[in-house]
């Protein structure tokens, strides 16, 4: 076992409260791309950060909702990879595990995380764009039926559009999820910090606030990210090989 494996399974072993925040990093050996990445074809033309915005939805409904389109057609074939499968059997161990994310994919679910915040929301569900019956009005597109030509379907309860479910740059987080998350970030005692550039606040304040408190903070990432110089321990290496060894590693000393 390398060095900082074991100051890993050593940092773990007594944990009884440890919080997870992961990113689009732990996504990527899924095959998912980031924002970040190049975009392809037709999408290559637009800044995703500038799509991904109340403003750009009420400018051009029909092209912000053909981009969440392609990145839900992007994310249709995509399976858990072993970081996801890691983080779930690491939650079995631990008594009070929080798996708090930025991604808007289900695979954490999928892999069989139990205990999870989401805190930009959730690509495949869709909401209304005026919240007319309270934040979220849910719709369930699947229902509907519309002219798919002519831009997003329109909620059935006020006729406004019906938008994706997840946070625009520029727009809030859910509040319940978001104290949650700071909650868990303040109680843990230890902090995995997985795929994260830690550009996007409030997301990449939750590991100030635990090692405030107190955490320790392991991160794992192939680079260094804005949270690496307050981390204790980094692990460069990518998280679908780092934390199934990490597993691996905690299983051999206490058991599997
Ligand atoms: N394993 C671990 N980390 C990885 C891997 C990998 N296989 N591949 C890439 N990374 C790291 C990158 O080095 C980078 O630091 O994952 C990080 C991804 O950073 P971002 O693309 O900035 O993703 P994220 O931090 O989740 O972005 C936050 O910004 O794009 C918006 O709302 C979107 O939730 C997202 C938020």
């Amino acid at each position: 076992m390398d060095d900082s494996l074991r100051q890993a399974v050593n940092l773990l072993s007594s944990a009884a409260r440890v919080a997870a925040l992961t990113g689009a990093g732990v996504s990527k050996e899924s095959g998912i791309p980031t924002f970040r990445d190049a975009q392809t074809g037709l999408w290559a033309q637009y800044d995703p950060t500038q799509l991904a915005t109340p403003q750009a939805f009420r400018r051009a409904p029909r092209l912000v909702w053909d981009f969440y389109e392609y990145r839900r057609e992007l994310m249709r074939p995509a399976q858990p990879n072993p970081a996801h499968i890691a983080l779930a059997q690491l939650e079995r161990r631990v008594p009070q595990f929080t798996l708090i994310t930025q991604n808007v994919d289900d695979l954490h679910e999928r892999a069989g995380s139990i205990h999870i915040i989401r805190l930009h929301g959730q690509i495949h569900r869709n909401k209304c764009f005026n919240a007319c019956r309270g934040e979220p009005t849910y719709v369930d597109v699947a229902a509907l039926e519309w002219d798919r030509a002519a831009g997003p379907p329109k909620c059935p309860h006020c006729e406004a559009f019906v938008r994706p479910d997840v946070v625009w740059f520029g727009e809030a987080l859910p509040a319940v999820a978001l104290s949650a998350a700071q909650s868990a970030s303040a109680t843990a005692e230890v902090m995995l910090i997985v795929g994260t550039s830690g550009m996007v606040t409030p997301a990449a304040d939750l590991p100030y606030i635990a090692r405030q408190s107190g955490a320790a903070l392991i991160e794992f990432n192939p680079l260094p990210s804005a949270i690496t110089p307050i981390v204790n321990l980094h692990i460069a290496e990518t998280a679908g090989v780092a934390l199934p060894r990490l597993l691996a590693a905690l299983e051999e000393r206490h058991g599997a």
